[in-house]
């Protein structure tokens, strides 16, 4: 079996790695980390086990080469750029997005008919150009197809990626993992990053009061768009965020505020900046999440200047 991943980064060159043992991998990464991994090898620690790894790895595709599987690894502000730029290997293929937020499955449909979501609740940190540490997981990978359904080339991915190591769960409807974690996330991340707080501090009373109308816009869209979630109403998914998420990663720092950091753009118009596109095609009010991805584009903008 061979499989390609584009954009690795964090997530990418983990899971690299973990399939390196099970299959051919060739990732798609950045010059200075493919020579690092090259000269030293690619170094994991933490909760995913500490190995080194060795893997084919470029910022390129080696030619001549026919993929099984590609999985799409990078930020969600990438996605489009490398399905540009890989667009005679993707088309036709089966692709895998790996990535938070809502739009990436929509764009790689643009470049190939077979596409695959994914979704990971693992947390990766960078601890050198070669080196992942894997710090906390709160459940399996979840995969299938999109935008929903099953059928054997899911069903044979996910055996591969189980037989790599990796805890790992088929769904027929992925949407609701995509919806469930982007809840999450557009609930905490960019209101972590305009405080400067890890998560814990976030069940605070005012900011709790903002979260709250960020998740209420966030499910009227969810619901017009008839997305099974695991939880009813806005208030279940509320009482699930404060009693056992936010508690469970209270130490946990926004990546928005690390991409601000590093001058990155964030991942604000896949999470946020979605929910108010989709609300505006419904007629619906998004105010706050509108407030929100509007204060982090206006930090984003301050970085680069
Ligand atoms: N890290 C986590 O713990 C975690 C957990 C769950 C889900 N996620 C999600 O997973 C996705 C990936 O996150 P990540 O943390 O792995 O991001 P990351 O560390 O920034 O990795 C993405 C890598 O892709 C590179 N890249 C972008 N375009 C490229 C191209 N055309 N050719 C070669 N390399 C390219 C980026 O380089 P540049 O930075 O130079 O552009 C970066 O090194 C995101 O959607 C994230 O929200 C992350």
């Amino acid at each position: 079996m061979n499989v390609l991943i584009l954009g690795a980064g964090a997530v990418g060159l983990s899971i690299a790695a973990k399939l390196s043992s099970v299959c051919n991998v060739h990732a798609v990464c950045r010059e200075r980390h493919a020579e690092k991994i090259h000269l030293d090898g690619f170094k994991m620690t933490g909760i995913w086990g500490e190995s080194t790894y060795s893997f084919s790895c470029s910022a390129d595709i080696p030619e001549d080469n026919e993929f099984d599987y590609i999985f799409i690894a990078s930020k969600s502000t990438a996605t489009e750029s490398i399905c540009e730029q890989f667009k005679d290997s993707i088309k036709g293929h089966e692709v895998i997005s790996m990535q938070n937020g809502l739009g990436n499955e929509e764009i790689i449909s643009k470049y190939t008919d077979s596409v695959i979501g994914g979704t990971i609740i693992t947390g990766f940190e960078w601890k050198g150009d070669a080196t992942i540490n894997v710090s906390v997981e709160s459940g399996p990978m979840n995969l299938g197809r999109f935008p929903s359904g099953m059928d054997e080339s899911v069903i044979r991915l996910a055996e591969l990626v189980r037989e790599a190591g990796i805890s790992v769960e088929t769904t027929e409807n992925i949407k609701t993992s995509i919806w469930s974690k982007v809840l999450y996330n557009s609930a905490l991340n960019p209101l972590g990053a305009v405080m400067g707080v890890p998560y814990g501090k976030l069940s605070n009373s005012h900011s709790w009061s903002i979260i709250r109308n960020i998740v209420e816009e966030a499910f009227q869209v969810v619901e017009s768009e008839k997305v099974p979630l695991p939880w009813n109403k806005a208030e279940e998914y509320l009482e699930y965020l404060h009693d056992v998420q936010i508690p469970n990663t209270a130490n946990h720092h926004s990546s928005m505020l690390q991409d601000l950091s590093s001058r990155r753009r964030t991942e604000i118009d896949f999470l946020n900046g979605a929910i108010v596109r989709m609300a505006e095609e419904l007629g619906v009010e998004a105010a706050f999440n509108s407030f929100i991805s509007e204060q982090i584009r206006f930090m984003e903008d301050l970085q680069a200047n």
